[in-house]
């Protein structure tokens, strides 16, 4: 059902209040204060120039900030602990005053020394720190390998061996990180944006040993995230020991250019992906590998070779990450991590291997259509790639595509067309439910979900009313904080999975407890709960995965090296599609995203500073109205029963998978040229 957006009018009339509009009474503002260095020691920190600014409370910094427990994120636990840079923009200190203005006086006026020492910030394949972790991101092992991948690519008839080089990408939620946080009673309230206040909650139970009980984030309406508040985040946990130190209620706006070094990024990447077939396109053998970099704070490994165990026939295959860890910020989550950067490379290769073979890149894809999961042998759910790809073959036009590389001109523009394939797995983290039926003959779900623009809020109220089959108005949803039932992070593409199948469960059982009772509501009314604790534990037999295809159209201009999208096309086979009007702001904001990693966006470090040199939106360039046009999401209504009630699969992240690939693919279809390096600015393409 294309339900409204439940908090539409609330958004667009500013009625929705944001984390940063919450301002309590006698609250106070706090100003991080970024490392200098890029690696290094605090020798000396001096306050009296920060303090004796008008408005000034305090400068906390490691000699006296509230001490941290372990929490398991050594990001947080390591906040104002100690006199260690591990990078630059690492917090050093932080000041607290009567007013923002004054706050950002006061950072600004502390004085920090430092002993610095050499930093090594550069990642390249051959970086001698490289090493083979146990495991990539998402509990992935870091290196499969099935049959003898050397001997069978050596003997191919066909092969490609291509190398692509990826920027460090970073999320630029257009809402940055904030925290509001006071303490009464012993008690820490936070107002976080997040996208998940049950997961900041207990982070914030460990690192300040209280009983969760004794803590409440609020996360009601956030402005996106993108994986980079998909973890708990430093202003929740310095704006608590602010206001602890302080006993002020605190308020901590990340200023932007601050959010790169701190809030995570898309890891760079170079991804070496071999390919070898026969002279029919069938693949005999493919090698995925990835060198990717992480802090020295902690691991984070990008797992971008993750996909290829998932997409092709490959009799011989290897699948390996190797990591750096470097004096660089801590790299994390950014929609559709693994899958975005690798279907970058892995799709990129397959159009080489098209152009090698002389096969169609749709057909080529269809001839390596997998009848099981390559990595395990699992039959998969549902898969439907193949209807995908003719799909959106035949809605874009495809078949009358002449294959020939840089012949068709439109005066100095040259003209090209290209395709990629998606995937993104299924995923479902515990959550849990409660639904109330009062004789009014109304309802109440209560689940602690985020809506972080994705339309949590609409189809949670949509799986409740058709479970309790009830009219939408009469179903309230709480959400968004963390004293309701606790509920999974808006990530992995889970949310409406997770948090859907608690409230479904809960709602069904509440509609069968009410027709017990002869559908007389008694004036206590009736409660039930449901949640996915035995379904987030258990192990499928089968392979879940959602698939997609992407058909782009670009122009080059000769003159200027300027890559437009003029079209861009996707089809997707992602489950039972809950709410239509949701799901295509899903799909197109992803591959808006893609458009941007393909043509726009990109971090560069510099080497000798040690940062990342884009750290605004005047920089880092992310794609606006007039870039995008012609973009058209469908998708394919599959029925699969091995997923969850409503037989749906995560939409967040698929469409951003495999997008900036069609367009590179289009790219090199237009000019003949292969570019193996995002992003696709007029000076690398002229
Ligand atoms: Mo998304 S990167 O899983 O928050």
């Amino acid at each position: 059902m294309p339900a409204v957006r439940h908090e539409g009018r609330e958004k667009v009339t500013g009625a929705a209040r944001y984390t940063a509009e919450h301002t309590p009474d006698g609250c106070a503002y706090a100003w991080p204060v970024p490392a200098a260095v890029a690696k290094g020691r605090i020798t000396a920190l001096h306050r009296e120039a920060a303090l004796a600014v008008p408005g000034a409370l305090a400068v906390l910094a490691h000699d006296d900030a509230p001490r941290l427990r372990p929490a398991g994120d050594p990001t947080l636990e390591l906040l104002l602990q100690h006199d260690r840079v591990p990078h630059r923009g690492w917090y050093v200190a932080l000041a607290v005053a009567n007013s923002l203005e004054a706050a950002r006086e006061c950072a600004a006026a502390v004085r920090v020394e430092y002993a610095a020492e050499p930093h090594d910030v550069v990642l390249s394949a051959d970086h001698p720190d490289l090493y083979t972790p146990e495991w990539a991101n998402g509990g992935h092992p870091a290196v499969r390998e099935r049959g003898d991948f050397p001997a069978r690519f050596d003997a191919a008839d066909i092969r490609v061996d291509a190398t692509f080089t990826l920027t460090g990408l970073h999320n630029h939620p257009m809402e940055p990180h904030a925290s509001v946080a006071r303490w009464e009673d012993g008690r820490l309230l936070v107002h976080d944006s997040s996208q998940g206040a049950t997961a900041v909650r207990d982070a914030l139970a460990k690192l300040f040993a209280l009983d969760p009980d004794r803590i409440t984030v609020l996360s009601e309406h956030v402005g996106g995230g993108f994986g980079s508040k998909g973890t708990p985040r430093p202003p929740a946990v310095l704006a608590a020991m602010a206001a602890l130190h302080t006993g002020r209620p605190v308020k901590l706006v990340l200023p932007r250019r601050q959010l790169a070094a701190v809030t995570g990024h898309r890891s760079p990447t170079v991804q070496r992906v071999r390919i070898g077939a026969g002279r029919d396109g069938r693949i005999t053998a493919l090698a995925h590998e990835v060198a990717t970099q992480t802090s020295t704070v902690k691991e984070f490994v990008e797992q971008a070779g993750v996909p290829a165990r998932v997409m092709y026939t490959s009799p011989h295959s290897r699948t390996a990450h190797r990591v750096a860890a470097l004096d660089v910020p801590t790299p994390s989550w950014m929609r559709a991590p693994g899958e975005a950067p690798g279907m970058f490379a892995l799709e990129c290769a397959m159009d080489e291997l098209a152009a090698a073979t002389g096969l169609d890149p749709v057909e080529l894809r269809l001839r390596n259509e997998p009848g099981t999961e390559p990595d395990t042998g699992r039959p998969f759910s549902s898969r439907h790639l193949t209807e995908c790809l003719r799909e959106g073959a035949r809605r874009f036009g495809w078949r009358a595509r002449d294959p020939r590389p840089g012949v068709r001109r439109e005066g100095d523009l040259l003209l090209g067309t290209g395709v990629a394939a998606a995937t993104y797995p299924v995923l479902l983290s515990p959550s849990y439910a409660t639904a109330e039926a009062t004789p009014d003959g109304r309802y109440r779900v209560r689940v602690d979900a985020t809506d972080i623009g994705n339309g949590a809020r609409t189809v949670l109220t949509q799986i409740a009313a058709a479970a309790l089959n009830a009219p939408l108005p009469r179903v309230r949803l709480d959400i968004g904080d963390s004293r309701l039932p606790a509920g999974s992070v808006a990530g992995g593409s889970s949310g409406t999975a997770s948090w859907g199948s608690a409230v479904y469960k809960a709602c069904d059982a509440l509609a069968a407890l009410v027709r017990e009772y002869g559908g007389q509501v008694p004036d206590d009314g009736l409660t039930a709960s449901g949640d996915t604790e035995r379904e987030a534990a258990a192990e499928s037999p089968y392979a879940r995965h959602a698939f997609g295809a992407h058909f782009a159209e670009v122009q080059v201009d000769t003159v200027t090296g300027e890559v437009r999208v003029r079209r861009m096309l996707g089809v997707f086979a992602a489950g039972h599609v809950l709410n239509p009007r949701t799901a295509r702001s899903q799909f197109l904001g992803a591959m808006t995203m893609g458009l941007g990693m393909a043509l726009l966006e990109g971090s560069t470090m510099d080497p000798v500073f040690g940062d990342w040199a884009e750290r605004d939106l005047a920089s880092y360039h992310v794609p606006a109205c007039a870039d995008v046009t012609g973009l058209e999401a469908h998708w394919i209504d599959e029925s699969d029963e091995h997923l969850n009630p409503m037989g749906s699969k995560g939409i967040g992240e698929i469409g951003i998978v495999g997008s900036a690939a069609a367009i590179a693919n289009a790219v090199h279809h237009a000019t003949g040229t292969r570019f193996r390096e995002l992003p696709l600015t007029p000076d690398r393409v002229i």
